[in-house]
């Protein structure tokens, strides 16, 4: 399908946002990166230039072909894209010292173009370091905010028009009505998209593509790789579909039983369990630092996925690999993301690379979006458990139960305790890997967390001690490493909680809802649990989610078992923190 929209993407996460609000107003949108050149923009009956975090000053800053300016298609700039359109265009960007974060108002004066219907005073979400201070030639200024003179400018003869501040996002309210009338009334576009409306045209492509070949999946139970498999076997009849679930031992309670339950119910004839268990929890026993965890976690995965190939004959040609990635997985290792390195991700292991190269696989599921994929599901009549399942990490448990090295007592501040067990934190664009504050009650607000986070330097976490056996100053961290025993323990804390949150409809109030076990004990007792509910769009960004009251009490109340010394709560937001604590 030809795109009527290409988000061009300079650099951070809303280019993949905007891409799906114009999905959301059923218009069929690509990104793209930033510098492609017009003769490959051809079709398009509009172009969005997405926002990022660099400034048209860098010599390194993501660019545009310049003739875009003057192809006659409708430009839409948004944050930086309106900077580096009044930058190309003669106006001039300021360079600022620190930016403008968070809520703003913006005062209206013309509400032509992209802001008709729109008057006023009007909310929106401002991000951005460096402003635009004088618009090019030709420009009207539509509305500016107390700090921005220049937060939206049109010049509609030209065809371009852009904004300072970020319509894509929940906090603009008037966002969608801005895309409204830039895709409808400015571009003329006509809708084109409903994912759901794609099942036929998906099964098509499958069936081309795999041609007489059969297909196999590596499936991890997730809600991208069932509905893969799912729309393959639609494709190609139950004989030609293989599913093999590597059991890694670093799931969670029941997960395997699950998995298995739902390929039954889906009609997979040819589906198999590898027990890989012993090898994964070997390998991971000298493990103790987050990132030796993902990549020995990534590096057994290639060779037991390589045995599996080698030894069911999948090489042969008679076989293609299926895959569940989305849109998103494609953009992101097509190197068009400059964020720094936060975590490594092993979505694509290097094994499965020949195959690749030589063009033998087929990902159904390339061109869609999360919620996209799931509407795909409901379509096919997957089952909700499955479709509304929480996001899991690849890596799974293994990175949510902490290790320790070495021995520490917490120390005692005016703040609270000082815990020596360090949690991988982000900052900036930057990875922090710090020790953990524990206070006795919950702050009022979130931003009190928040001022806890930036006065203490050493510490990127805040937790509240819920329950612990013993006074926090006689507990201990203590030398721990990823033992059976130890991710048992996780499993069955993890269990617990998930019971009790999905029975209360909590869960369902949550994107995640990550368990840890921290080695933080009192006696014999050698392992503490940190509670970690967050909400979220797309995990970029996350806030901490307080759960009821008599929830906490009763979980916690369980969480009493033999091994368990304290429950803690994290109370922070990502950025500071990450979701996950490794
Ligand atoms: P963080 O912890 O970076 O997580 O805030 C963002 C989202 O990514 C998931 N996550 C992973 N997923 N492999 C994965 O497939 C990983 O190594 C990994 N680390 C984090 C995390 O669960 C959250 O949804």
């Amino acid at each position: 399908m030809t795109p009527q929209i290409t988000v061009l993407d300079a650099g951070g996460q809303y280019c993949h946002l905007i891409a799906r609000k114009v999905r959301d107003l059923g218009i069929y949108a690509e990104v793209a990166p930033s510098e492609t050149p017009v003769s490959e923009l051809r079709g398009r009956r509009g172009i969005i230039i997405s926002g990022g975090p660099a400034s048209v000053y860098d010599p390194s800053s993501p660019t545009i072909d310049s003739a875009l300016l003057t192809s006659g298609m409708p430009v839409l700039g948004i944050c930086y894209g309106q900077q580096l359109m009044a930058h190309a265009l003669g106006g001039l960007v300021q360079k600022g010292d620190h930016g403008e974060y968070g809520l703003a108002q913006l005062d209206i004066r013309s509400s032509d173009t992209i802001l008709s219907g729109i008057e006023g005073r009007q909310q929106v979400w401002m991000s951005h370091r460096d402003l635009v201070t004088q618009a090019p030639d030709d420009f009207e200024v539509l509305a500016s905010t107390e700090t921005c003179a220049i937060a939206a400018m049109s010049s509609p003869k030209r065809g371009l028009f852009a904004v300072q501040f970020h319509p894509e996002v929940a906090h603009t309210p008037c966002g969608p009505t801005i895309l409204k009338n830039f895709l409808f009334d400015v571009c003329g576009c006509q809708k084109d998209w409903d994912p759901a409306g794609q099942v036929q045209s998906v099964e098509d492509h499958i069936r081309a593509v795999a041609g007489d070949r059969n297909v196999f999946f590596f499936v991890s139970g997730g809600v991208d790789s069932t509905v893969a498999y799912t729309l393959c076997l639609k494709a190609l009849g139950p004989e030609r579909v293989h599913g093999t679930y590597v059991d890694t031992g670093l799931m969670r309670e029941g997960e395997t039983e699950f998995v298995r339950r739902n390929f039954e119910r889906i009609g997979a004839r040819s589906f198999q369990v590898a027990d890989a268990k012993t090898r994964f929890l070997s390998a991971l026993a000298i493990a103790t630092d987050p990132e030796q965890k993902r990549h020995i976690v990534g590096e057994k995965f290639v060779d037991v996925q390589q045995q599996i190939l080698e030894s069911e004959h999948f090489l042969d040609g008679k076989w293609i690999l299926g895959q569940g990635t989305i849109y998103p997985d494609t953009i992101e290792s097509g190197g068009t993301a400059k964020a720094d390195l936060i975590k490594t991700h092993h979505n694509r292991v290097a094994g499965i690379q020949k195959l690749i190269e030589e063009g033998r696989i087929i990902e159904p599921l390339s061109s869609f979006y999360k919620d996209e994929v799931r509407a795909i599901g409901r379509q096919l009549g997957l089952a909700p458990e499955l479709l509304d399942r929480h996001p899991f990490p690849g890596p799974g448990l293994a990175i949510r139960c902490l290790c320790s090295e070495t021995s520490g007592a917490p120390e005692k501040t005016a703040d609270g305790f000082i815990i020596p067990v360090r949690s991988v934190g982000v900052q900036g664009d930057s990875r922090t890997y710090r020790s953990v504050l524990a206070i006795e009650n919950f702050p009022p607000s979130a931003e009190d967390t928040a001022r806890l986070i930036n006065k203490l330097d050493r510490v990127n976490r805040v937790v509240v001690a819920i329950w612990t056996a013993a006074p926090i100053e006689k507990m201990r961290v203590e030398p721990a490493a990823l033992t059976a025993d130890r991710l048992d323990l996780l499993r069955r804390a993890d269990a617990i909680v998930r019971n009790a949150t999905k029975e209360s409809g909590f869960d369902a109030l949550t994107w995640q809802n990550p368990v840890i076990l921290i080695p933080f004990g009192a006696g014999n007792d050698h392992n503490s649990v940190v509670l970690r509910p967050i909400d979220s769009v797309d995990g970029m960004t996350a806030s901490a989610v307080r759960m009821p009251a008599d929830l906490l009490e009763s979980i916690t109340s369980q969480l009493q078992i033999t091994g368990i010394a304290g429950v803690f709560y994290d109370l922070t937001n990502k950025p500071p923190g990450t979701i996950e604590w490794e």
